[in-house]
């Protein structure tokens, strides 16, 4: 992670600086400071680039003397309609330009501690590279960018805001690394001890294996496991934040949020084989999963006031001797019998036992589940927005609100019984897919059913939890969609 701190405002003397520039504003006095010492620089490169400060706009002055690598300007549009949002995204933007500096300074004097913090964040954010495999990588061509220091007025409470922003980024980095694994390493039980390895942040951290998942009758979940070499686990993360004061102590935790991750470590389809053309993409059919760890790790983090839990299902979908096959008949933890006429619909097969599970053992206030469950997702929103169902109006708005203060978007789509209707199955409970019209609806049908009169949301993330191109605060690849949007809902609404 990017190493931030937040000093007293004064012009720096080396290294690279960056400057936000307001719309229909005067310069503030770093800038004005940098302008003298530099001779002129910054206003005559804003000048001759014709720089108009929106959001998102930058101009960049290189070797402008006074002892700076390079000066970065970036717009921030009008005062007024800075949001944190915003200055993230500036932040975001500044990491960008600035991979060829080793330190930076940014000149934030002028913001609230809050949106300083923000700006740092973004920063952080942007600056995150999985470069775990690389061996061979010029050091000339690796990024440089390692220390940002935010130049600020009131520099104690811009670090104080940090601090729990910090470990909100720490919790996305890891749903990204997670996620960026490829499945040779990160199969089932591997992510079952990476979970595991988050007991050090005081969270509580249970793995059931594949015979304690037969013996409770987790047929829906285990039938997808039984063609793969790789056993199955499900991990069930504890954070008593509200009742329990953390490790050690009894308390009971009376009704705790929960969050229900689809882990399929690799998609391969099962016996309904995926074409070869992008199979290797499905090895983020785990991005659920690793959006609920990452969230966990959050909350354990920032010590959230709240009672959680945190379930992930974590499978691999694999064709073998020993995979099921299309018009098996699976009976789930829920006593609903499945008739598995696609093996390739199997996230919906893991979340039911998940779910399922997740209900009966912990009575909680509400349940979000979030998946990679539907090439139609994919079709229906793109990649900017994620889906979402849920039977709970309150948490469906306060969701929404969440996804347009963290940029993690996300829009309402129906659920309706003559959807249900389509997974009716000749010779069992029902079917786990219907024909593609309707397929992420059709999906979230199937989930509801393993969900009683809780109140739920279920986040269909297939078209959010990979970018094939670099946007302001999240550079493409692994997003962690999920964990900023989840983490906000919880901090607004279910804090004590
Ligand atoms: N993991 C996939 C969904 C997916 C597909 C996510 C493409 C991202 C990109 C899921 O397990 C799956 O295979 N779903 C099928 C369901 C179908 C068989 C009803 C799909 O969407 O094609
Ligand atoms: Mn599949
Ligand atoms: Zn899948």
């Amino acid at each position: 992670m990017l190493d931030i701190a937040f000093v007293r405002s004064a012009l720096p003397k080396s290294g690279a600086l960056v400057l936000l520039a307001e719309e229909g504003d005067s310069p503030d006095a770093i800038r004005a400071a940098t302008d003298s010492a530099t001779g002129g620089a910054v206003s005559r490169a804003l000048e001759a680039a014709d720089f108009k400060p929106k959001p998102g706009k930058t101009c960049t002055i290189l070797a402008p003397g006074a002892g700076l690598s390079r000066i970065v300007v970036i717009g921030i549009g009008k005062r007024a309609d800075l949001t944190p949002r915003l200055a993230e995204e500036a932040g975001g933007t500044a990491a960008a330009a600035l991979t060829r500096d080793p330190a930076a300074s940014v000149a934030a004097a002028e913001l609230s501690p809050e949106l300083a913090a923000a700006f740092a964040a973004g920063a952080a954010l942007r600056s995150y590279r999985f470069d775990r495999y690389r061996t061979i990588e010029k050091p000339e061509d690796r990024p440089k960018f390692v220390k940002l220091t935010v130049l600020s007025a009131d520099h104690a409470r811009a670090r104080e805001a940090w601090a729990s922003m910090r470990v909100v980024v720490e919790g996305v980095h890891l749903a990204r690394d997670l996620v960026s694994e490829p499945a040779n390493v990160l199969n089932p039980a591997e992510l079952a001890e990476r979970c595991r390895a988050l007991e050090s942040l005081g969270l509580k951290v249970e793995v059931l294996g594949p015979r304690d998942m037969n013996k409770l009758g987790f047929g829906a979940l285990m039938g997808v496991a039984q063609g793969s070499a790789n056993e199955p686990r499900m991990v069930i993360m504890h954070w008593h934040g509200a009742s329990g004061g953390g490790k050690g102590k009894r308390a009971r935790a009376a009704k705790p949020l929960a969050f229900i991750g689809k882990g399929v470590t690799f998609d391969t389809g099962g016996i309904s084989i995926k074409p070869a053309q992008g199979m290797e993409d499905m090895k983020f059919d785990m991005a659920g999963a690793g959006a609920v760890i990452g969230l966990m790790a959050a909350l354990a983090g920032r010590h959230a006031k709240v009672d959680a839990v945190g379930v992930v299902g974590l499978v691999e979908n694999m064709p073998s001797a020993t995979a099921q096959r299309p018009g098996d008949v699976v009976k789930t933890y829920s006593g609903q019998t499945v008739e598995v006429i696609n093996t390739d619909a199997e996230g919906r097969l893991v979340l039911a036992d998940a779910l399922w599970y997740c209900q009966e053992k912990f009575n909680p206030r509400f349940m979000i589940d979030l998946a990679t469950l539907t090439g139609a997702m994919v079709v229906a929103l793109g990649h900017d927005y994620a889906g979402f169902f849920s039977n709970d109006d309150e948490l469906a708005q306060r969701l929404s609100a969440a996804g347009e203060a963290t940029g993690e978007k996300v829009w309402r789509m129906p659920l309706a019984e003559a959807y249900d209707k389509l997974i009716k199955s000749e010779i069992a409970d029902m079917k786990n897919v219907a024909g593609r019209p309707g397929g992420a609806i059709t999906a979230a049908q199937f989930i509801q059913r393993f969900v009683n009169s809780k109140p739920w949301v279920h986040l269909d993330i297939a078209g959010t939890a990979w970018a094939s191109k670099d946007n302001a605060v999240v550079p493409k690849g692994a997003t962690a969609f999920g964990v900023r949007l989840l983490d906000r809902l919880v901090a607004d609404h279910y804090e004590t």
